[in-house]
């Protein structure tokens, strides 16, 4: 890692959540800010009191941009407007969101497909915004070669805020990586993108690194679920089995009070720890078995039970 290098914590919606974002900030560090989950403005309900909550900088460790998934330039505005009331300073739009349920809608990358609805929705957004904009999007949303219609809009509009997955929409999260299209965007864009997509590990950071030597802000999402110690690593710090364990107790049981605290917490309590550890089981040994045992929890009491066992007999990897 060099000095200048910025790391950024993805969206990853119904994951990285306040609580979610604020407990990693607090226990491992490491990270310099995040973006937010998408919001999905509607013509009857632009964002909810519950979405301007969890983006207002004041509940959030960390500075914070929020994200729209729009196709309509006025309700991304009207969005962006009530963030703005709430002291948000910088919004992005979503055009990476490979889901049926959102690309079905012609929102996120399937706007990919279309360049000249890009150009209307960006030029209307970037003349209006209240807020510092930024796009995140993908190569493409069947094909990575989509990027370079979209490519002199960006440079046209003054657009200096880019970070884009190198995947394409139709492949989701695990389809091929296409690298060399991201080094010709590199080269023809007006301003470096932020890279994004697969950092796992250290050596892969350093590969990338390698590869795209001008790229200094790295946006990291799956990395960090699955290894909440690896922004630090990436930063050169290593942290012995015991500080490991300390940290991740901290950030497991501070998501989890955290949800029981709310209203409604227990409702959903199980499927969202479910969920984290469906990452979190891969920094620990003899996680098959483990994992299998969560998965099958079905009171809050038997999961207690199962974690405080789990504290005292399991090794971090
Ligand atoms: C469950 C899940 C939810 C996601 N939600 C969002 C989102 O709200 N907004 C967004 O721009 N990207 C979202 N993403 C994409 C991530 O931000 C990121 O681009 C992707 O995971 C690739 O980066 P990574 O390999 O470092 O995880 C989501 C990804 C996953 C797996």
């Amino acid at each position: 890692m060099q000095q200048n290098d910025e790391f950024i914590l993805a969206p990853l919606h119904g994951v990285t959540s306040k609580n979610f974002r604020n407990a990693l900030a607090n226990t491992f560090g490491g990270i310099d800010r995040v973006m937010a989950p998408y919001v999905e403005p509607k013509q009857n309900k632009t964002i909810t009191i519950k979405e301007l909550d969890e983006l207002s900088p004041q509940n959030n460790s960390l500075p914070i941009e929020a994200q729209i998934l729009a196709k309509d330039a006025a309700l991304f505005l009207a969005a962006a407007q009530e963030m703005k009331s709430i002291g948000v300073q910088r919004v992005n739009l979503n055009m990476g969101c490979p889901y049926p349920m959102v690309t079905n809608k012609g929102k996120g990358s399937s706007l990919l497909e279309n360049p000249s609805l890009v150009a209307k929705l960006l030029m209307q957004i970037k003349k209006n915004s209240p807020l510092s904009l930024s796009v995140k999007l993908r190569l493409g949303y069947k094909d990575p070669n989509e990027i370079f219609a979209l490519i002199p809009i960006f440079n046209d509009l003054a657009i200096t805020d880019i970070t884009i997955h190198p995947r394409i929409g139709i492949d989701l999260y695990h389809g091929p990586l296409y690298l060399d299209h991201f080094k010709r965007c590199v080269d023809i864009l007006a301003v470096v993108p932020s890279y994004n997509g697969d950092i796992t590990s250290t050596s892969m950071f350093s590969a990338m690194k390698e590869k795209f030597p001008t790229i200094n802000r790295w946006m990291i999402g799956r990395g960090a679920l699955l290894n909440p110690a690896f922004f630090c690593e990436l930063r050169g710090e290593k942290l012995d089995e015991s500080e490991f364990e300390k940290k991740f107790w901290k950030l497991h049981d501070t998501i989890s009070e955290n949800i029981l605290t709310l209203s409604n917490g227990k409702s959903f309590y199980l499927h969202r720890m479910k969920e984290y550890w469906s990452y979190w089981i891969h920094s620990f040994q003899e996680n098959v078995t483990f994992a299998k045992k969560i998965k099958k929890c079905k009171t809050i009491e038997e999961y207690d039970i199962l974690c405080n066992y789990h504290k005292e007999t399991k090794r971090p990897r």
